[in-house]
């Protein structure tokens, strides 16, 4: 049976973190972070997202600037604001929640938006950044899922992981983690040929396919390490007529069987998201402004 690894109790103790260095900004500094964060339309489990967004950035003392335009917004008006934060002063971190209405590209977006504030790490030059080891800022679930392998495993070097999913937001940046921290990565896709063998080679299975419970327990090396960051909504009718339920993109009964260490979904790497978010706003600050990040608490 595996380690369940609580993502939850992880991601607190990184809030709690993150709000002893906003604290220590603003005695030494004399200035607080602020996140702004864009929404467009109403799409409900954004909505939800970006209300815990809010909620979290203000109980570790920071600003949040929540902006929510009508879903017919068109591209020049979002870029405008985008233009306006970039120039706003107390506003250090910018995140414009994804996927945006068809009306708008995404990439213009994304590419408008300062570097130096891209608290979502997916701008181009923080791309760039990333994949030749320099210190830009990373996507925040990607390098939520690298904290939670380092406080299991430890180093890394030599390991053997295999990135399920080669998406911009997760598998890509996750993969370009995971070889920067001495992994031999290899990133599975639809095309993959006999996926469940590959898998089965892993000290290290990330799962980001968004496929419902599509990696089993017979695919997983004993005492491997799974980190599932699938979110996937599936009807539960043993909890009532027309109910759901989250499930990973791991089938979590089978593969904990097998795993040494497993994240479950709900709380698993969820909330780390957030907490990334949180710490990355703090960098994106610090670095704008000279600050030591490291150095700013223990
Ligand atoms: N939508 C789902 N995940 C994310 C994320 O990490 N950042 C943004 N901006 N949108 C998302």
């Amino acid at each position: 049976m595996a380690d369940i690894i609580n993502g939850k109790a992880f991601a607190a103790r990184v809030r709690e973190k993150v709000a002893r260095q906003v604290a220590r900004l603003k005695a030494d500094f004399g200035c607080t972070p602020g996140l702004a964060v864009v929404l467009v339309g109403d799409d409900a489990a954004s909505g939800i997202y970006v209300r815990n967004k809010v909620k979290q950035t203000e109980e570790a003392g920071m600003r949040s600037f929540a902006h929510r335009l009508p879903i017919d917004t068109d591209e020049a008006t979002l870029l405008a604001l985008v233009r306006q934060l970039n120039d706003d002063k107390d506003v250090h971190g910018i995140l414009v929640q994804l996927p945006l209405p068809p009306q708008i590209d995404e990439a213009s977006v994304i590419s408008a938006i300062d570097p130096a504030k891209d608290v979502d790490g997916f701008h181009l030059l923080n791309v760039g950044l990333l994949n030749t080891g320099g210190a830009g800022l990373v996507p925040c679930t990607p390098l939520g899922c690298l904290m939670l392998l380092q406080d299991r495993l430890g180093d890394l070097s030599g390991l053997d992981a295999v990135v399920v999913g080669r998406s911009n937001i997760v598998g890509k940046p996750m993969a370009s983690l995971l070889l920067a921290a001495n992994c031999t990565v290899t990133i599975a896709h639809s095309r993959t040929r006999d996926l469940p063998a590959l898998c089965r080679r892993a000290d290290i299975v990330i799962a980001a396919v968004g496929r419902p419970q599509m990696i089993k327990g017979d695919w997983i090396k004993p005492g491997a390490t799974v980190i599932d960051v699938g979110i996937n909504r599936i009807p539960a009718p043993e909890k009532g007529e027309g109910k759901t339920r989250l499930v990973g993109d791991v089938d979590f009964d089978d593969a904990k069987e097998a795993a040494g260490a497993i994240t479950p979904v709900p709380g698993g790497v969820g909330p780390m998201t957030i907490a990334v978010l949180l710490s990355n706003t703090v960098r994106a600050m610090c670095l704008s402004k000279g600050i030591d990040h490291a150095a700013l608490v223990d």
